[in-house]
């Protein structure tokens, strides 16, 4: 038997699926981290090109292309969420605690399972990132992570399929959608032990998997080890849910929770400090104005401490001072970063959510663009399995469906109200509460997407209750 590559961060949306979703686009960049609609200006000292180009942006796009920006020194990834910096300010301590319970893989012996905490933006993914990071670069071939964004995966077949794909020992016996879940399960044990050695498995957002597709499959991989024979699997899960493990069945819950750190939100002094840092690394010397990281970092503050919308407002700042052609980053800029980050927002939650939900929402607003009046959950669960079968997928059940509405719903992108049906009962009827003239090319970029999507002229705008306040959208 071939020894299978070592194992890499998975994608963040399954990688096996029906043909027709084989070039679902890997994760898109979370809430905030979006540049803003209708693309970047020519950044500051780009030469305009003529007008009169007969609507052809290739133009623009060169002026662009051989325009330096004056703010950035290096590449704008830097502020993404992306990007992994070299240093975590002020998470010394959880470093150094997620360090030492995971260390003792180095020595070949069995990490406990860990549960990450902490509310979003408090940099429990990068601190992880970090340890996985530095625990490879000492580690020999009998250590393996794997990294899954539970918030990308639909079931939890899905999950265990991926795990064996990444220890699957060649291309031809990588497990195929279709299977029984107890004949995937298996499989994947049996390539774990092919591999032998120690697994660290990182299940982020793993309330996400739970809300979704419950605990079943923590109960499985939590037990995992009295069934491998050569192979040992060590769980991290993380969570911005404090209360998610209330939803899991006992011994799931012990065995998960051997070992536990909990974030805290950063303050405004702190998150100056990860701004300082990520803008010295960033920008030119001398384009931030003072008050700048500042007014980004009290910003965040109000918002639950959350780093990452710290950095997307210093990103998008720079972006707005690019388009206003200035030499430098003044807090007005910031001001107006904050307004189109809370109107980009909306559209970003849609981009990243997982494929049938994606589809789901789309079928939603297709049939709201159509029907313009009420639509009941029984038509939205046709209009959804009909998209499906379109795109080639398998249409998940009525239920997991019911589920995807509750949480757009928790998302606020759809509202379901109950309405009386006289003889026939009572039934959801859903609301949209997003602006489909910017959802729906949102949801269009996907390529899972991309067969269905029509073709739009440039700028076209749809009439939705958002984009006329004084309407109610009912589908
Ligand atoms: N201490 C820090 N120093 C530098 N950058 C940080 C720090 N903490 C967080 N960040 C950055 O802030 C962004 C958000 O961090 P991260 O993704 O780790 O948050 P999280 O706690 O996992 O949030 P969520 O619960 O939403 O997944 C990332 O770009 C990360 O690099
Ligand atoms: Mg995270």
């Amino acid at each position: 038997m071939t020894v299978p590559p070592a194992p890499e961060d998975l994608p963040a949306t399954p990688p096996v699926r029906p043909v027709a979703n084989q070039a679902t686009a890997p994760a898109v960049a979370p809430v905030g981290d979006r540049r803003p609609a209708g693309g970047t200006a020519p950044p500051s000292g780009a030469s305009v090109p003529p007008t009169g180009t007969g609507g052809n942006a290739g133009a623009f796009l060169d002026a662009i292309l051989q325009t330096k920006s004056e703010l950035f020194r290096a590449s704008r990834e830097v502020l993404r969420d992306s990007y992994v910096p070299a240093r975590l300010p002020h998470r010394e301590e959880e470093l150094r605690k997620v360090a030492e319970i995971l260390g003792p893989a180095l020595r070949g012996d069995l990490p406990s399972n860990l549960l990450v905490y902490g509310k979003i933006g408090t940099g429990k993914t990068a601190v992880v990132a970090q340890v996985r990071k530095d625990l490879q670069a000492r580690a020999g071939p009998k250590l393996s992570f794997i990294t899954v964004n539970c918030a990308n995966l639909d079931t939890s077949y899905s999950l265990l399929q991926t795990i064996g794909n990444t220890f699957a020992p060649s291309e031809a016996e990588r497990i195929p959608t279709g299977w029984s879940l107890d004949r995937v399960q298996a499989t994947m044990a049996r390539f774990m032990d092919a591999r032998r050695g120690t697994t660290v498995l990182v299940l982020d957002e793993i309330d996400r998997l739970v809300a979704r597709s419950g605990d079943n499959v923590l109960y499985t991989l939590s037990q995992l080890n009295t069934e491998l024979e050569s192979a040992r699997l060590s769980l991290v899960g993380i969570s911005n849910d404090l209360k998610f493990t209330n939803q899991l069945d006992a011994r799931v819950r012990s065995r998960l929770n051997e070992e536990k750190i909990v974030f805290q939100p950063y303050n405004a002094t702190e998150l100056q400090d990860i701004l300082r840092d990520r803008a010295r690394e960033a920008f030119n010397p001398d384009v931030v104005d003072p008050g700048v990281v500042e007014r980004c970092a009290a910003y965040a503050a109000l918002e639950n401490g959350d780093a990452r919308r710290a950095l997307a407002l210093l990103r998008l700042s720079a972006e707005m001072a690019e388009r206003d052609h200035a030499k430098r980053i003044s807090p007005d800029h910031v001001v107006k970063a904050k307004n189109r980050l809370e109107q980009d927002i909306v559209v970003e939650c849609c981009r990243t959510l997982p494929p049938h939900c994606k589809v789901l929402l789309y079928a939603i607003l297709q049939l709201y663009e159509r029907r313009r009046n009420g639509v009941l959950t029984g038509e939205v669960y046709d209009g959804y399995r009909r998209l499906a079968e379109r795109l080639g997928l398998q249409p998940l059940h009525a239920r997991s469906i019911s589920n995807y509405v509750s949480e757009l719903e928790t998302l606020g992108l759809v509202r379901a109200t109950i309405v009386s049906r006289g003889r026939g009962g009572r039934t959801r009827e859903i609301l949209v509460d997003v602006p489909i003239s910017e959802t729906m090319p949102a949801l269009e970029e996907d390529p899972l997407l991309a067969p269905v999507a029509r073709p739009r002229s440039r700028g076209q705008m749809l009439l939705t209750n958002f984009d006329n306040p004084n309407r109610t959208g009912s589908i």
